[in-house]
């Protein structure tokens, strides 16, 4: 029997899902109101096989295959292959004198884009001995908690994002860390985005906020140093364990969350430590924000 069980401080647990048969329309109702409600979803024992992964993914929404084919789980384009096995894909950075693969500070996924995924799914295929855990950070739980004079002051701004490619290019939240060698990956030349900082959820309706220390880049008409002041009081009110859940990985996990609401972010972990993760994304159909001219 289908249930559910509160993980400490945000999200939710589902347990008693039987992913052997098929998964009926009601049930798949029932796991799509519990993603919206719940914003962060941790689903133990599903597995390592693709086929798994993949059929929990479609109760959600359609799938997105990520743009880089080289980045795809091979056989199964709708999969990303999130790994150190086989050559690094992304950046090493040193923290605390440890070279660390796959450190991500807080973001939503495609902040710099106009239509940002609806949410994505995480599943342990090989988990890190040392580090390499995930948190999530509930945007809209942040959003209400905040004073009264802070909600009215940032009402109706707009922020600038732009991709960032390095961590030594994050002007908000930077975790620290010396870059290790270089990285030959090559990215399009994304144009800078505004959003609104506050905006509503285009599903549940429920207010929530674009932050993404990540990506964030400044307040659109607003003198410099006062906006990134605003962004840094901000940040420093959201960034708070109460609304942060972070998952320590057991295999067969898989985590969902709503991209829309809630931040993310990767611990990272050694670079010589072997971790394998597959994702799925979920192709989002709100458009939030514009493109700046560069
Ligand atoms: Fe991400």
């Amino acid at each position: 029997m289908l249930h559910t069980k509160a993980l400490p401080t945000i999200g939710q647990e589902v347990l008693g899902l039987d992913l052997a048969g098929e998964i009926g329309e009601e049930t798949r109702q029932r796991l799509v109101d519990i993603w919206r409600a719940a914003g962060v979803v941790l689903f133990r024992g599903v597995g390592t096989e693709p086929e798994a992964l993949l059929k929990l993914s479609r109760c959600f929404g359609e799938l997105e295959p990520h743009p880089i084919e080289a980045l795809r789980l091979h056989g199964h384009d709708e999969l990303i292959l999130l790994t150190n096995q086989g050559g690094l894909r992304g950046p090493v950075y040193a923290f605390d004198g440890v070279p660390t693969y796959g450190r991500i500070p807080w973001h939503t996924d495609l902040a710099f884009q106009p239509v940002p995924n609806a949410g994505a799914l995480l599943n342990m295929v090989h988990k890190a001995e040392t580090g390499g855990s995930t948190a999530w950070l509930d945007t809209a739980l942040a959003y209400d908690a905040l004073d009264e004079g802070l909600k009215r002051r940032i009402d109706g701004l707009e922020a600038r994002f732009a991709f960032c490619a390095d961590l030594a290019q994050m002007k908000f939240g930077n975790p620290g860390g010396t870059r290790v060698g270089e990285t030959k990956a090559a990215f399009p030349d994304y144009p800078p985005l505004a959003r609104p900082l506050v905006w509503q959820h285009p599903i549940t309706g429920a207010k929530i906020l674009n932050l993404c220390p990540l990506n964030i880049q400044g307040i659109i008409g607003m003198d410099e140093a006062e906006g990134d002041a605003l962004i840094r009081t901000l940040i420093d009110a959201v960034v708070q364990p109460r609304f942060i859940y972070q998952h320590d990985w057991q295999e067969g996990d898989v985590v969902l969350w709503d991209n829309y609401r809630m931040m993310h972010c990767a611990m990272g972990h050694p670079v010589d430590v072997l971790r394998i993760v597959h994702r799925s994304t979920l192709r989002g159909h709100a458009t939030v924000g514009r493109v700046l001219a560069a």
